[in-house]
């Protein structure tokens, strides 16, 4: 066992890191005041690869390894996890799901530009009737011989109004249950296609959340990923991959205010000394950083057996519960050492408390993640 990063994967942290500071940090207040999506910053980082970081080389994707990618996401997410989102999602659900799942015409025509960053993803799971409780899809596709008909709505969808391709699940065959559920592409643009409103929300305020309706859009068949019937099982592979680069957000958010509680706690002074060297302050630095190395090694760990191609359903849920627990205390108690200067928006670390608690709702709520695991353990 060794704990060593290789030369390369220093490389790209050190990368994704200058970027976070250089790109992202200018402007990261006023995106989250204004609910602006970072779009100049996501076609840089396009450029850059991190959108097709593990997609092969042939499809135009970076062809790196899973530790990498969670590397650049805790960099990125360290300033600015509304950004930080959008790779997430593009990565471990749109092209991973595309990849491991589409078919040769179908990487061809929307792998490629996925992986380079020339468009954009979503992943559509969730509705307003179907968060947890994902089997329960209301929304159908019927199939019509050569096309399939698609109607419903997709609630809190990230990258909702900026993506161009879309992976939607839906029901097809109702009296199958999950077993009847089949996932497709949809381009936008197709007739019957429309995107609702953008959510105003607590955190990642940058990231576009919309709902998104269907009204008898005609999805081609050949835009049906997998066999009839294996939209579920797409969903649920796709997820556990996802997790893991939530989970690496999760690391970042934290790992971002701890490094500002420190800097504070070392400049600000009171009682003629500064606050850290109040053991209060200082055994709250310590709490963290203990934390916040617990986590990524749990966000490590399950990036390295997803990389050897082990098994990782497990290790990707403890990983996402653990570390977004991490972000919501870390980033609580980051407030609290900067008193009063915490609570506004100049000293970031509010924000950052408002993004963590995402990390625990979307792909799969803390519960759903104990479910998960309580199910791998006793089984
Ligand atoms: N891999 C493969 N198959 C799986 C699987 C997995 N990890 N998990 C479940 N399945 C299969 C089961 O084997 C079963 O199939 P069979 O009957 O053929 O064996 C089928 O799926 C149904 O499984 P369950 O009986 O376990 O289903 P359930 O109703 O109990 O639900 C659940 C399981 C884990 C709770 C699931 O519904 C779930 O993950 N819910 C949370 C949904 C979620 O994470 N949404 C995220 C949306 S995307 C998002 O949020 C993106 C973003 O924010 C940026
Ligand atoms: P519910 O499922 O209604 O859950 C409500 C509460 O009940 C939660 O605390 C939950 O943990 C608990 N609960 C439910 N069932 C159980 C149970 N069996 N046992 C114990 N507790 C339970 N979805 C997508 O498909 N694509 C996206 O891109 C996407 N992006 C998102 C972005 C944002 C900003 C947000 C807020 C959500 C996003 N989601 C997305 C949706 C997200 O995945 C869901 O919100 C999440 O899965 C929870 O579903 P829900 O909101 O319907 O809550």
């Amino acid at each position: 066992m060794h704990f060593e990063l290789s030369e390369e994967q220093i490389m790209i942290q050190q990368a994704a890191r200058d970027f976070a500071n250089q790109e992202l940090k200018p402007g990261v207040i006023e995106r989250d005041e204004h609910q602006k999506f970072p779009a100049e910053q996501v076609k840089k980082l396009g450029e850059l690869g991190f959108l097709g970081m593990m997609v092969d080389e042939k499809y135009n994707g970076s062809g790196l390894d899973a530790i990498s990618y969670v590397l650049v996401m805790e960099e990125l997410s360290k300033i600015d996890a509304s950004a930080s989102v959008v790779v997430s999602v593009n990565n471990s659900l749109v092209c991973y799901g595309l990849e491991a799942y589409g078919s040769e015409s179908q990487k061809e025509k929307y792998l490629k530009p996925l992986a380079s960053g020339e468009k954009i993803g979503a992943f559509c799971l969730s509705e307003p009737e179907a968060g947890s409780d994902a089997t329960s899809q209301h929304t159908t596709a019927e199939d019509k011989g050569d096309y399939y008909l698609l109607n419903g709505t997709k609630n809190w969808i990230t990258n909702g109004s900026t993506a161009s391709t879309y992976l939607v699940i839906a029901q097809t065959h109702p009296e199958l249950k999950h077993k009847g559920i089949n996932a497709f592409i949809v381009e936008k643009g197709m007739e019957g296609f429309t995107v609702g409103p953008k959510e105003n929300k607590l955190g990642i305020r940058g990231s576009d959340t919309h709902s998104l309706m269907f009204n008898d859009v005609k999805v081609p068949k050949e835009n049906r990923i997998g066999e009839d019937g294996f939209g579920f099982k797409f969903a649920m592979k796709t997820l556990e991959g996802g997790r893991i680069g939530i989970a690496a957000q999760a690391l970042g958010i934290a790992q971002g205010a701890f490094e500002l509680a420190t800097k504070y706690a070392k400049e600000r002074k009171s009682f003629g000394k500064p606050i850290a060297e109040h053991q209060a302050i200082a055994f709250k630095l310590a709490d963290m950083a203990t934390q916040i190395e617990a986590a990524r090694l749990l966000v490590y760990k399950a990036a390295w057996l997803k990389q050897q191609g082990l098994p990782y359903t497990q290790a990707g849920s403890m990983a996402k519960l653990f570390a977004s627990k991490v972000a919501m205390d870390v980033t609580v108690e980051a407030v609290q050492v900067h008193g009063g200067y915490g609570f506004v928006k100049e000293y970031h670390v509010e924000r950052l408390m408002r993004d963590a608690k995402i990390t625990q709702i979307y792909e799969g709520t803390s519960e759903i993640q104990k479910m998960v695991i309580s199910r791998e353990v006793i089984r």
